[in-house]
Order: structure tokens, then sequence, then C-alpha cells
């Protein structure tokens, strides 16, 4: 096993520091372009679902490499160096490491707030949890925002201390010519040969792991999101089947087809717009005993979990909200494609009765069947 010598960092050291170095540049530049991308742009979906595997795996890198920085020796500041450029170098290599614990950790409280509860799962595969006391908040849509500027903060805190991490690096390399970032770089001087051997396999593997990740974008993984929506339910009411239309409703999807569990549906529909081709219907369910308009403005569908179920269908589980209840409910999500237009439809069953509305007018099935059909269906928009 190496030791860390006085005068140089040992072979991990420098491993971890240089393809730690590519992640968090590449990591800093796909987090600002996705930002820029459209909210509805698929691809935003797709690099956000890597930004967040390579940003935990840089949380746990940082957390491994603090621990060997803290128990093991570094190297000593170059005897010439004046004590405010020492004392500079400690307070910022303090900070770098805080910032790379704070970068990662603003990052996963976002999507622990977020409404749109995507599940984080680590190259497509291993799940990593959220937040639970962020996730389970009640009132944590209204957090999103927030979370998002303190997210944008710590990068860009990031950002500002790596270029002055930078240009002193290159000030003790090109004006002092001291050893200090010699020191930091792999060396293939006899008897550390394998420095370099190790650094470039580990280099290459980070750089192999983002263009994976890159190409993956590329490789036509069906990653959709919505667009105009269509919700209806039908009722019985004195055994005849009545449509009920509403309007404006707002479906925000981000599925890819090829790993649905990393995806997500929410779907809002305004009570108050409800139409029907029976006017008494149309009238009543606006009111107090029924959808409480007023109070509950809007009716919501969130999943908790998508999973294929082959046939361009896919399994969505979730919960609708009407009026203060919440009920699970379970349906296939069955996607079209009509001459490269993809659409989603599925329906589902309610009962009225376990979400308490008519229950004074009419608290029996006998006039309004107490089985609620749910329909609906969605604009899917792919990657251009
Ligand atoms: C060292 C690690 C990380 C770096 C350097 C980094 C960097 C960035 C940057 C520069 C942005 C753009 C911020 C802006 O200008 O608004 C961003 C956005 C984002 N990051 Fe990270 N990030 C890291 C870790 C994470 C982690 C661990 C997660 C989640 C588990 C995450 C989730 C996100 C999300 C969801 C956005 C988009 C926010 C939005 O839509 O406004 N990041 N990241």
């Amino acid at each position: 096993m190496s030791v860390n010598t006085v005068s140089r960092f040992n072979n991990l050291a420098i491993t971890l520091h240089w393809v730690m170095a590519v992640l968090i540049i590449g990591m800093l530049g796909v987090g600002k372009y996705m930002v820029g991308l459209d909210e509805a742009d698929p691809q935003r979906f797709v690099l956000t679902q890597w930004h967040k595997t390579f940003g935990i795996l840089i949380l746990l890198l940082t957390v491994f490499r603090l621990v060997w920085r803290l128990t093991h020796r570094s190297p000593a500041h170059p005897a010439a160096a004046p004590r405010w450029e020492r004392f500079a170098s400690s307070i910022s290599h303090f900070l770098l490491y805080a910032l790379l614990l704070a970068a990662p950790v603003t990052g996963w409280m976002l999507v622990s707030v977020s409404p749109l509860n995507i599940d984080t799962l680590l190259f497509n595969v291993i799940p990593w949890p959220h937040l639970p006391w962020l996730h389970n908040l009640a009132d944590k849509a209204s957090m999103i925002h927030q979370y998002e500027d303190f997210h944008e903060w710590a990068t860009g805190a990031l950002i500002a201390l790596l270029l002055l991490h930078i240009a002193a690096a290159l000030k003790h390399h090109f004006v002092d010519k001291d050893t200090v970032l010699k020191r930091m770089l792999p060396s293939s001087a006899a008897g550390t040969g394998t420095t370099m051997a190790n650094f470039v396999v580990l280099l290459s593997a980070g750089i192999g792991g983002l263009l994976f990740a890159y190409t993956s974008l590329n490789a036509g993984g069906d990653n959709l999101s919505s667009g105009a929506s269509d919700v209806s339910a039908m009722a019985t009411i004195m055994g005849e089947s009545t449509a009920i239309q509403f309007s404006g409703s707002q479906v925000t999807a981000s599925i890819n087809v090829d790993s649905p569990e990393s995806g997500s549906l929410l779907a809002t529909v305004p009570t108050a717009s409800v139409t029907s081709s029976n006017l008494q219907v149309q009238g009543a369910l606006p009111d107090t005993e029924w959808f409480d308009s007023e109070n509950y403005p809007e009716a919501v569908f969130e999943s908790t979990q998508i999973s294929a179920a082959g046939d361009g269908q896919l399994n969505v589980e979730g919960t609708l909200a009407i009026k203060e209840i919440t009920l699970p409910h379970t349906f296939t999500l069955q996607v079209q494609d009509t001459d490269g237009n993809k659409t989603a439809s599925g329906e589902f069953i309610v009962d009225r009765m376990a979400y308490q509305l008519g229950m004074e007018s009419q608290p029996t099935d006998e006039y309004v069947g107490k089985a609620v059909t749910i329909k609906f269906n969605f604009e899917l928009l792919s990657k251009p």
C-alpha cells in the first residue's frame, strides 16, 4: 500500500482529485445547460437523471475523500510561502470541501421537495431515497423554488472557488515555480510508474462514464413529456350512462418508456370546470356536498410508481386526492404512436362514496351509481 509522503500526495489522493475534477466540471456544465432547456424538453429530463446520478457519486466520493484527508498526512505548504498564503490555502481547501458537500446535498434536497416526485435511480438501476423529512412535507410544492435557489447558490459559489483554486495552482507553477501543482500530478518517474497507469485508467473511466451518459441520451430512449390533455368521467345517473367533462386539466408527465421506473405523472383537474349533457348534474357538481369547488378547486392525481407492462403499456400506481380524501389507484397507461404523434390514455374506476361525494342527497346508489369511471388522454411530446 502506498504511503502519503511529506513531499507528494499518494496515488489514491491524486487519482481521486483528478477524477473528481472531471466529474465536477462536467456537472457544472451539464447543470447550467439543462436548466436552460425548456421544462417540457425531454432532453432536460434525461440530463437531470444523469445529473442526479453523478451528483450523488460526487457526494459519496467527497465523503470518502474527506475521511481520507482527515486520516492521512498532506504535504506541507512550501517553505517560502507567506503566512497569508498558507492561511488562504487552508481556508479555501476547507471551503472547497464544504461546497463539495453543499452542492450535492442541496441538489438532493431540491429533488426531495419536488412535487414531480421523480425517483432517483443511480445509473438507472440503484434506487436512491429522497430525504424523508423533506419529501413527506405537506406543502413541499411551495418550497421548490427556494431549494432551486439554494442549489444554484451552492454551485455558483463552487464555480467561484474552483476558479480561485485553479488560479492559485497555476500561480504556484508558473510564478512561484514551486512543487505545489507537481505534487498533485501523477508522476511516471521510476518507482511511481504505477501512479500514471492508475491515473490514466481511472480518468478514462470517469470520462467514459460521462460519454456513456451522453450517448445514452441519443440512444433512442423514448423520453416523453406531456402536452394537451383531456379528462372526463362516466357515471350512471338514473340508470343512464352520463358523461362529465372537465376542461383546463393539466398533466405533467416525464416518462422514459425504456426505463419508466424513474418517470412521473401529475394531473390536476379544475373541479369548477365541470360540464355535463345533464344540466342538473352540471349545476350540482361544484356544490359543497360534491366537489366543493370553492374550497377544493382542484382534484389531483400523483403517481408513486410507474413500471413497464409490455406492449406499449405502463402500469401506473398513485394517489387521487378529491377534497380532503386521498386514495390509492392503479391503472394501465396505453402509449400510442400515430405517425409519430404519441398519446397516452387510460381509465380507472373510483367509488364516489369512498370520496364522500354526494352523500347528503345521494347516500345510496339507487339514483347515482357509486362507480365512476375516470377517463383521460394526453399528448406526449417526444424528443425531436
Ligand atoms: C457536485 C455536485 C453537483 C454540482 C456541481 C451540480 C451543479 C448544478 C448546476 C450548476 C445546476 C444549474 C443551477 C442553476 O443555474 O440554476 C444544477 C441544477 C440541478 N441539479 Fe445539480 N449539481 C450537483 C449535484 C446534484 C445532485 C446530487 C442532485 C440531485 C440528487 C442535483 C439535482 C439538480 C437538479 C434537479 C437541477 C435542476 C434545477 C432546476 O431545474 O432549476 N444536483 N446542478
